[in-house]
């Protein structure tokens, strides 16, 4: 095993360190069709995961298996010097700060065995992809469904494991709770218990589900269309979000900061208004506990008018990452050429100030022969954007249609609202009102002759 840096207590910077010192373990799995991404680049991730729990990651390593154990998942030697980094007896390596390591994150889904038989091993506590990611979104969780979503998850996550007990639920801080002190006590209760907790969960969940359908309601009643975006996790959606709508929402180098949808609106230089969403970011191998949970951050996208695909251009597995969101979206029913419903697709490479030219041109034309419009952005310099907003308004032109209306001379709310709304291309006042004849788009169309 190599460090992957000179300084480990400096992986990478955060300024919420917590006390626990934590080691993460890359597990390269050797074979055909198994880990076709970059080892290195998935190590950033997790790591990215881990900090975003405010861990102080102090060892980050790649370890290569030929097979999985079921018992430990490695084999002895490679359990061994894991063993020695977390013991500080790494020969050779006099650092201090390899001393007491309070976690090991290991990037995997692991079996309830594994899990216990590694936390016996390395007499440290062990938290999976699963469980680490549960805890994010226990910390990201912003609105009270999200909330409810991820107890459910990390409560069935947690019985399925029966070796923890369940008091670690009961949050002194945000996250799900796997961080929590030892477990395997009380087993029956603490099933008992989760038993009793999930069934209120779900009795909770669904009247919340009721006051959210009514406020999509309420907003599918506004009359502006709806423009997602969607992405990657850490494509640079939040920093997007605040370009395009001067707004300040949380955008960090922390994976998954946004885990509720957040809406603004936008005005376009056509006039039109729009109400643009981001979204929580998508990750693979995402685990299936927390599917639901995430697909109910993502009931917005299926409201949007347009989706716009965020991409990590920059990222050296930006092609997996977008197989992975095609994929997402395409059981939420979109496909990224438009759905039945006549969604439209945008798709974005962002970061291109970080990327060199040539590469951006293959980048490009390969996105491009999907037939789905792509704009190249960077949201940390704003180049780019002015081209986005300007496809985003073409987008909404393209289905719009003109129609002949009589307005009366008194109603100047009516007048307002087809000025605001859509394109008025011709005017006439006389004696009978004002006629005018304006390009809306269907959505609007459907909303004047509701009003
Ligand atoms: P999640 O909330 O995890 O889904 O992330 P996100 O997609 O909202 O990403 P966010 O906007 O938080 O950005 C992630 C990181 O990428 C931050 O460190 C940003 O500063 C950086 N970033 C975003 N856009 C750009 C860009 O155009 N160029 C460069 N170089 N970095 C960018």
């Amino acid at each position: 095993m190599t460090n992957t840096t000179e300084d480990p207590t400096t992986i990478r910077g955060t300024d919420k360190v917590r006390a626990e010192r934590c080691l993460v373990i890359h597990p390269h799995i050797k074979g055909p069709g198994t880990n076709a991404r970059d080892p290195a680049a998935r190590l950033e991730e997790i790591v990215g995961l881990a900090l975003a729990i405010g861990v102080n990651v102090v060892h980050a390593d790649i370890v290569t298996l030929n097979r999985i154990k079921p018992s430990t998942l490695m084999g002895k030697g490679t359990l061994a010097s894991i063993e020695a980094v977390i013991s500080g007896h790494v020969p050779g390596n006099r650092d201090p700060n390899t001393h007491g390591i309070d976690i090991a994150v290991f990037d995997i889904a692991l079996s309830p065995i594994q899990q216990r038989n590694l936390e016996r091993q390395l007499n440290c506590k062990v938290i999976d992809r699963t469980g680490l990611i549960l805890e994010i979104f226990g910390d990201r969780a912003r609105t009270r469904e999200g909330r409810l979503q991820v107890d459910l998850a990390a409560l069935t996550y947690q019985r399925s494991r029966l070796v923890r007990s369940w008091t670690h639920l009961e949050r002194q801080r945000g996250g799900a709770g796997f961080m929590g002190g030892p477990g395997e006590t009380q087993i029956e209760t603490d099933r008992r218990q989760i038993d009793k907790r999930l069934t209120r969960l779900r009795r909770d969940l669904k009247d919340v589900k009721r006051t959210r359908d009514l406020h999509r309601k309420a907003r599918r009643r506004t009359p502006y269309p709806i423009v997602a975006l969607v992405g990657y996790t850490n494509a640079g959606k939040s920093t997007l979000f605040n370009r395009l709508t001067n707004a300040k929402v949380d955008a960090q180098d922390q994976l998954f900061a946004t885990l509720d949808p957040t809406m603004r609106g936008i005005d376009l230089k056509s006039g039109r208004s729009l109400i643009l969403s981001d979204t929580v970011g998508f990750i693979s191998d995402l685990p299936h506990e927390l599917v639901t949970a995430f697909h109910a951050t993502l009931e917005e996208v299926t409201e949007a008018d347009i989706v716009i695909h965020v991409r990590d251009a920059a990222h050296p597995d930006t092609e997996a990452q977008k197989k992975d969101v095609l994929k997402v979206l395409a059981t939420l029913g979109l496909n990224d050429n438009g759905d039945k419903k006549g969604k439209k697709f945008i798709e974005v490479l962002n970061k291109i100030d970080a990327v060199q030219h040539d590469d951006l041109d293959v980048l490009k034309n390969k996105a491009e022969r999907a037939g789905t419009p792509v704009v190249m952005v960077s949201a940390l310099t704003g180049e780019g954007c002015p081209v986005l907003l300007n496809t985003i308004d073409e987008l909404l032109a393209l289905s719009t249609s003109a129609h002949t209306i009589d307005v009366q001379s008194t109603d100047g709310a009516t007048l307002s609202w087809l000025y605001d709304h859509g394109e008025v291309i011709e005017r006439r006042d006389d004696d009978q009102g004002i006629h005018v004849k304006v390009r809306l788009d269907e959505a609007n169309w459907a909303r004047f002759e509701r009003r």
